[in-house]
């Protein structure tokens, strides 16, 4: 396989973006919402539909975030069976769950023909299929809660791939689109009336109060309600003891025979998902999974590669033409955390989407409007931010801030990766201990250094490089840096401090 565009999403290079200004000054509006991916600009255009003046504010281009480096799957399939669901939120609980996310495909598709925008959405089934008796078993069950959540679904050996499955559970009226043609034509709505879209404009912080102080790079913006759709909040301490943040990856080869279009997962934990698209004429398969926690693999590359080999023994593609990965948060019960931030009357959080983020982003915008709008919402109890299970996720969420304590300890007595300076190659960054103390060290191409401090300025866990992306992830919360420091993925607010080394 030859790899020609090296980590753009097939939706970055197909629609490229408009560009929007920076906030020129100090603003007032009703709304700030902060960032410019799925949940934060249907957020920001239902709210505008009600007459709410609304200022997005994204720290660097809209849609460069999770949403640009999506697979925009819309499927009722979530990363939690409806087993668990059942289990953890009771029958009720699974079936509104269902309900919600259904209600959020729906808004999509009303949206879609209301507003006349392009974007290749298709109604498709969906398909999550078994290649081993064990899974086949695991799936049968799964089929009984799907169906008692009112999934409409049915058991097949019919499915149209180019390999063997033993079985699957088959989804009727799911949906796929082209997720930055979509929400370029909301964003392009979203300006005028007094309200805006500003891009490059980092918010640093937020003060509650009437108004809310909402202190950015370029400015402070006035307001009466904040919402955070940041994919992880900033800064919240509490919430990110139950947010979990896996790497995904994902990879689109050009097709020589053709592939019943639908939205397919295997039965792998990680699971793999896949579905077509056709772009100038041509078709692609387009195949995601290889997920691991954030910072936990050393060699990242590796896991593009073994995509790029489950392509090729399965499809008839020769080419990846692309490939792309991105950040997932995982909630340790399953599901999103939408509504007011614990202690807070006017900030909102919409976090912990899974992979299944383009319909949950979309549900966020659904219950936040009509929260901020005063009105009632049926799902927004079911997905209170604020909400404590104590059996539902407790394991998880006992391990997973096990994880951080441990990285917050072992990152520091882990021994560096070299002592040596030379030992970092161009293009590459390493961990070195320089006169008794860590230093976070990139080499550019060219040869010039640079040296940073490992601490992440979240919560203090230390960064590990990150080979395929060439950045600096934090293990604890997901926090991402470029080589030289600057945040590129929240919650971080602030770079990593530049050392001197000799
Ligand atoms: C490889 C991959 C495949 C996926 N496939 C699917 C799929 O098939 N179906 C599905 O439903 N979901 C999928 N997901 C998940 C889904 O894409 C995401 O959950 C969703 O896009 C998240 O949207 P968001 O608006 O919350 O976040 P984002 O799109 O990340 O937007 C948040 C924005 O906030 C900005 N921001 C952060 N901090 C600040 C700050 N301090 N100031 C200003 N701006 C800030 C960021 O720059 C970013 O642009 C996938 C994810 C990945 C990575
Ligand atoms: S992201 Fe929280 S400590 Fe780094």
């Amino acid at each position: 396989m030859v790899d020609e565009r090296e980590h753009q999403s097939l939706w970055t290079v197909s629609a490229p973006a408009r560009r929007y200004p920076s906030l020129p000054g100090d603003l007032e509006v009703d709304v700030v919402v902060v960032g410019g991916g799925i949940a934060g600009l249907t957020t920001a255009w239902l709210l505008k539909q009600e007459g709410k003046r609304v200022a997005v504010v994204e720290m660097h281009r809209i849609l460069t975030g999770q949403t640009g480096q999506t697979t925009a799957h819309l499927t009722e399939l979530l990363d939690v069976s409806y087993a668990t669901l059942a289990s953890d939120f009771g029958e009720k609980g699974a079936r509104l769950a269902a309900e919600s996310v259904r209600a959020s495909i729906e808004k999509i598709s009303s949206l879609v023909e209301r507003l006349g925008i392009a974007c290749d959405f298709q109604r498709l089934p969906g398909y999550r299929y078994a290649e081993t008796d064990d899974e086949a078993q695991q799936l049968e069950r799964e089929a009984t809660a799907a169906r008692q959540a009112g999934l409409m679904c049915s058991l097949t050996q019919d499915v149209p791939l180019p390999y063997p499955v033993k079985l699957a559970l088959r989804v009727e009226d799911q949906a796929q689109l082209h997720p930055r043609a979509y929400l370029q034509a909301l964003a392009e709505r979203i300006v005028g009336e007094g309200s805006h879209v500003f891009e490059e404009t980092q918010v640093t912080d937020i003060h509650e109060g009437a108004p809310c102080r909402v202190q950015t790079t370029r400015g402070v913006l006035l307001c009466q309600e904040v919402v955070e759709a940041t994919t992880t909040p900033l800064n919240r301490v509490l919430l990110h003891t139950k947010l979990m943040p896996y790497r995904s990856y994902a990879l689109a080869a050009r097709l020589e025979a053709p592939l019943t279009p639908g939205l397919y997962y295997d039965s792998k934990d990680p699971y793999h998902y896949i579905r077509t698209q056709r772009l100038d004429g041509a078709d692609y398969v387009i195949v995601g999974g290889e997920d691991h926690k954030v910072g936990a693999e050393e060699d990242t590359a590796r896991r593009y590669l073994a995509l790029a080999e489950y392509v090729r023994q399965r499809f008839p593609a020769s080419r990846v033409e692309y490939r792309w990965s991105g950040q997932v948060i995982e909630p340790v019960d399953g599901l999103a955390y939408i509504g007011r931030n614990s202690g807070s009357r006017h900030v909102w959080v919409a976090t912990g989407f899974s992979g299944t983020g383009m319909t949950f982003g979309t549900l966020a915008a659904m219950i936040l409007s009509d929260l901020i709008l005063g009105r009632d919402n049926r799902y927004a109890s079911l997905y209170d931010a604020t909400r404590v299970k104590p059996v539902a996720g407790a394991r998880d969420f006992v391990h997973e801030n096990a994880e951080v304590a441990f990285h917050f300890v072992a990152d520091r007595l882990a021994r560096p990766d070299t002592h040596d300076l030379s030992d970092v190659p161009p293009g590459e960054g390493r961990i070195v201990e320089v006169e008794g103390r860590k230093v976070a060290v990139y080499r550019e191409a060219s040869g010039g250094v640079h040296a940073l401090s490992p601490v992440c300025t979240h919560l203090g866990c230390h960064v590990h490089w990150n080979n395929a992306e060439r950045s600096w992830d934090c293990p604890c919360h997901g926090g991402r840096y470029s080589p030289t420091g600057e945040v590129l993925n929240g919650p971080p607010v602030k770079g990593l401090a530049s050392k001197k080394i000799r």
